[in-house]
């Protein structure tokens, strides 16, 4: 049965390194007002070791869960009867922190009697502009974070069509490693995109990797190579060799997300006509450079470049309790049996039945 009174969910999210809960309010006119937002970044206890570690992780969002739940919902100044549900994000992701976040959603849901919303991380990032920005569907998600690289038709709720993805490495992930090899802290994204701004682009010309490819697949590892052997061929580096590796690095990634996202468009426009909008979303949404690219790619497909505001473009609870809100308006719930999955492929969610699959008409 769909619900026709406003919601009000709390969302948790714990698939990564940040320990993340909100509470959302979804009205009756679709629109969402967020109430809380809670996040606290594990960066300082990874950083140390260059990258997540996955253990240090789940540790970390056991310690942390409990408090930040009850910080979200006392700054809400809502109480758990008062919640129509709650969510977790249920993957795909670093498995322990998928345990803890989903096994504390399923004991709020049994002791306070409310319904579970087991929600895909990457659905949650999906969805994100309705809840910013009210956007209709469908539109195009470009997600890229430290874990995925995708390009998505975002068609209805529950309704996505992966376009595009990476087959090797994320492209966050790429910056991350590429930062470490230079000798840059972690993480490497915003170091390396200062680094790029002090560099000189035209000194290292790198692969361009997929380009002019017709699917809109991106690979990044056979770029990431060629910053190592030409790092390591001129090792001892200066300072302003870093920074021209960096430049150029960055200028490789603009010109492939250009690229890929020109095919991805196209591919979206062929199958489902115009875009209301390319999507944003993801920390590394948050380079400079990578908006520029972003908004000509827009530009040429002739449509609007919507990037949330950054604390919600990386991980947060927001999202995940949006997406729980906007499941929970089409009825939809899960059962305390649901898993915690590692692995979770968006256009896996075929459960929504196909009155609520919000497909444009013609397609
Ligand atoms: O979405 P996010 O905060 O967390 C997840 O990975 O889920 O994304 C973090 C990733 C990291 O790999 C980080 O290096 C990258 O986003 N990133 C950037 C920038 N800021 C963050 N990459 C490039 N340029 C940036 N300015
Ligand atoms: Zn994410």
């Amino acid at each position: 049965m769909a619900i026709e009174t406003p919601i009000l969910v709390l969302g948790i999210e714990t698939t990564c390194d940040e320990t993340a809960a909100a509470v959302v309010e979804r009205g009756n006119d679709g629109h969402g007002r967020i109430l809380s937002n809670i996040v606290r970044s594990q960066i300082a206890e990874h950083a140390p070791f260059g990258g997540v570690v996955p253990e240090i992780a789940a540790r970390a969002h056991v310690d942390m869960l409990d408090g930040i739940v009850a910080t979200a919902m006392q700054e809400a100044g809502v109480t758990y009867a008062q919640l129509s549900g709650v969510a977790a994000a249920a993957g795909p992701g670093l498995i322990g922190g998928v345990i803890v976040g989903l096994t504390t959603a399923k004991a709020i849901a049994l002791v306070h009697d409310t319904p579970l919303l087991a929600v895909n991380h990457l659905e949650a990032h999906a969805l994100t502009p309705r809840l910013t920005d009210a956007l209709a569907f469908p539109y195009c998600l470009f997600l890229a974070s430290g874990g995925h690289t995708q390009i998505v038709a975002v068609l209805g709720v529950g309704n996505y069509v992966r376009l595009g993805t990476t087959v090797d490495d994320a492209l966050g992930e790429a910056f991350d490693k590429v930062a470490k090899m230079l000798g840059l802290p972690y993480p490497g994204g915003p170091q390396v995109e200062h680094a790029a701004n002090a560099g000189d682009a035209t000194r290292f010309h790198f692969p361009r990797p997929m380009l002019g490819r017709p699917d809109a697949n991106f690979s990044l590892s056979g770029l990431k190579t060629a910053v190592r052997n030409e790092a390591s061929r001129m090792t001892p580096l200066e300072a302003q060799d870093i920074n021209d590796l960096c430049a150029g690095f960055q200028a490789a990634v603009l010109d492939s997300i250009a690229n890929r996202l020109d095919v991805g468009l196209q591919l979206f426009a062929e199958q489902f006509g115009p875009p209301t909008a390319l999507v944003a979303a993801g920390g590394v949404a948050a380079n400079q450079a990578i908006r520029g690219a972003l908004r000509d790619v827009a530009a040429r497909a002739r449509t609007e470049l919507i990037v949330p505001p950054p604390a919600l473009c990386t991980d947060n609870g927001a999202m995940i309790a949006w997406a729980g809100a906007e499941r929970l308006a089409l009825g939809l719930t899960d059962a305390l049996e649901a898993p915690p999955r590692a692995r979770w492929r968006l256009d896996d969610n075929v459960e929504v039945p196909a009155t609520f699959a919000n497909t444009r008409a013609g397609f």
